[in-house]
């Protein structure tokens, strides 16, 4: 996509709003009651069972959207659409059934006193019975890595356990579609990449659609199907992560960079004039490049 005009039109093209939508978000604006502008004109269109990334600077705006589209803002102008049903009409509790956010702090989510209890809550409000219940809380638990820890306090969990631990409370609910603030800031390499995988096998195996806000270009085009980038509460960008990627100026304009493993093939390819047919963004697209690109060079000799 060449510029923010066609990227917002094709964020709300008439083939993705065939009913397959899980959210249609249309000319969204918010100012918060401080008169700050966080949100310009948002167009961005979630498909049923899509992986979807929010990537943008600090401040950009990633938060406000995720709590507009969970219906947590007042005073949203435009329309918000949750599988194709305006928001506006749907009660807390009709959404909350629907859609999980995690927030971006775990300490703003979490409060019982112990894991068990924590991730007990969803499922006890949803009136299921304490067998169901503690089948749903043991099952979450295996999924996010947690079990063996159900009666330690919440407030002893490490940072990344305490992340998991929220990511479990809306497992255990059995949300068709989730939400998550910055599910990978604060955890360690290993964590991230842990973090990234479980969240692509709930998106592909169980179908679960997920839209995810994150400073994380590395990681991004590993897993993620399609890509908005979000600057100054403004969408300048949106496609799949090789189209998004695809113009390393406007990555440094909006305080964002490249994947490394992009921006060191991007540098070969324009400061040393090494021959890459593409920018890959991930180490093994890399590979298959350079190996391609030595072998012509060898075929040359
Ligand atoms: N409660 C609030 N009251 C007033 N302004 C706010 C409030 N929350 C956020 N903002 C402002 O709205 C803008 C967008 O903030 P937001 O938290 O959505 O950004 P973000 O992209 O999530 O940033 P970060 O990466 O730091 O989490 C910022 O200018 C911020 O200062
Ligand atoms: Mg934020």
């Amino acid at each position: 996509m060449d510029d923010m005009k066609s990227s917002q039109e094709s964020a709300v093209s008439s083939q993705d709003i065939a009913c397959t939508s899980a959210f249609s978000v249309k000319n969204v604006s918010y100012k918060y009651p401080d008169g700050t502008h966080a949100l310009s004109g948002i167009n961005l269109e979630v498909k049923k069972g899509a992986f979807v990334g929010l990537l943008g600077a600090n401040g950009s705006g990633k938060t406000t959207l995720l709590r507009a589209m969970d219906k947590l803002l007042k005073g949203v102008d435009g329309t918000i659409l949750l599988s194709e049903i305006d928001i506006n009409t749907l009660s807390p509790k009709e959404i909350y059934k629907k859609v999980g956010l995690v927030f971006q702090n775990p300490d703003d989510q979490l409060f019982a006193s112990t894991l068990f209890e924590d991730v007990a809550f969803g499922p006890v409000n949803m009136g299921f019975n304490a067998k169901e219940v503690e089948r749903r809380v043991l099952n979450a638990l295996e999924e996010v890595e947690l079990s063996g820890l159900e009666k330690k306090s919440v407030h002893n969990l490490s940072f990344g356990q305490r992340k998991r631990a929220c990511i479990a409370g809306l497992l255990a609910m059995g949300h068709e579609t989730l939400l998550l603030d910055e599910p990978t800031a604060g955890l360690d390499p290993m964590g991230e990449y842990r973090m990234m995988k479980l969240l692509r096998k709930l998106n592909k195996e169980s179908g679960v659609t997920v839209v995810m806000a994150t400073h994380s270009v590395d990681l991004v085009p590993v897993f993620l199907d399609r890509l908005y980038i979000l600057s100054k509460g403004r969408i300048t960008r949106g496609g799949t992560p090789e189209e998004v990627f695809d113009a390393p100026e406007d990555m440094a304009n909006i305080k964002l960079r490249l994947p490394h493993i992009a921006e060191l093939i991007y540098r070969l390819k324009h400061e040393d004039k090494v021959k890459f047919d593409r920018i890959p963004l991930t180490i093994g697209e890399a590979r298959r490049e350079i190996i391609k690109t030595l072998e012509a060079s060898m075929g040359k000799g």
